[in-house]
Order: C-alpha cells, then structure tokens, then sequence
C-alpha cells in the first residue's frame, strides 16, 4: 500500500516534532515515517505520490540551508543533491511552516513561501492553504490571495493553538492525499 511521505528541515527540532504529530494523528497505515531531509536521497522524497512537507523560517525568507545561516543542512542541501531541477508533476502536495509571529513579525513564516515556490514551479499540485486569522504579525511572503500556502504553525507564542490547527488542517488535506493515492494504485 503506498503512503503519504512526510519530508522535513529542522535546525532546533521544532519542525520535526510537528512533522512526528502529523504523522501520529494519520496513523502509519496510512503515512510514512516523518524523515529530515538532511538524511534521504532525492529518490526516496520523489517515490511518494501525496507528500506532507515542513518548514521551519530563517534568513530573509530564504530556503532554510547554510546561505541562510543554518548549521544543520536543510532544504538547501537536499536540493542541491537532486541531478536536475525538481519534477513533481502528478504529485498532490500539503505544505506546513513554522515561524515566530512577534519575533519575526517583517518575515513570519516566509520561508515556507520558498517550498512553495519551488513545489509549484515543479508541476505539483499544492493543496492545504490556511487562514491568517488568529495570527497577528506585519508581513509574511507566505500569504498568496489573503490565505497561507500551507499550515502555518507558531510553536513559540501560539503553542496552545497548534493542537486544533493540525486537526483542522489534516481533517482538509488528509482525503485529498489519500484520494491521490487511490489513483495511483
Ligand atoms: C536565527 C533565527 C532566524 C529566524 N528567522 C525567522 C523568520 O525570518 N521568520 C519566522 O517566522 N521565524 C523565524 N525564526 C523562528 C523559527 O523559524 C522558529 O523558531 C521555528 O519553530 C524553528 O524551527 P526548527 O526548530 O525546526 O528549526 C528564526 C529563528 C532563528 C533562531
């Protein structure tokens, strides 16, 4: 049965932890193992059909990676490994960010606009915007027509909220990724 891959960066392991609830809360009959991008070949993120994938923000809204200031490698790095550019066509994907809305209130979740960018002019289908209501911050590169590209997550100052945002988020993209698989298989 092919599942819904979880792909996420991380440089303190807030990202990660998201990824793991997500991955709880789908259950693994029904998605794989949340695995950083740091570790995994281009081919094992490229073998899934339907993809949740994370990001935390740094830099100026950059793709998280060393020109970003990041120790680990994130994003950056694992695209760089990739032989030509990326093809996610045929692909549905839901995308998540994390940020910090007060402290980084110029550029909340900016990076997560970066994946999105790069998930779109890759041919993917994109599913899972997200309303900023609830959030209060000055600008975020992340929101395209009034909404988020994905769930945006504040595990810093809105930690309480994070529990009923994931329900609700998944409760919207999780048949849309299985529907994705059933057409596949
Ligand atoms: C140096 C630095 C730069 C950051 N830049 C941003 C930013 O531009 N926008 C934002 O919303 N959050 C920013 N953050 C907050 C992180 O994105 C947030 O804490 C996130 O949860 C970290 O995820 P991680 O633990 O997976 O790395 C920054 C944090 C640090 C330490």
């Amino acid at each position: 049965m092919k599942t819904i891959g979880i792909f996420f960066g991380t440089e303190t392991g807030t990202t990660r932890l998201i990824a793991k609830r997500i991955h709880k809360k789908l259950g693994e009959q029904i998605a794989s193992k949340p695995l950083n991008v740091n570790r995994i070949s281009p081919a094992e993120f490229l073998a899934h059909d339907a993809l949740i994938l994370g990001t935390p923000s740094y830099g100026e809204g950059d793709i998280p990676g060393h020109s970003a200031g990041c120790i680990e490698p994130n994003w950056e790095e694992f695209l760089a490994k990739l032989d030509g550019p990326l093809d996610l066509r045929g692909k549905r994907v839901a995308l998540f960010g994390l940020g910090a809305q007060e402290r980084y209130s110029e550029r909340f979740a900016s990076s997560l606009f970066k994946l999105y960018e790069l998930c779109r002019n890759a041919g993917a289908e994109i599913i899972g915007s997200w309303s900023t209501e609830g959030y209060t911050f000055k600008h975020s590169a992340a929101v395209v027509d009034g909404r988020f590209v994905g769930l945006v997550i504040d595990e810093r100052t809105q930690g309480m909220h994070t529990n009923a945002r994931l329900d609700a988020w998944l409760d919207e993209v999780q048949p849309l990724l299985m529907d994705r698989l059933e057409q596949v298989a």
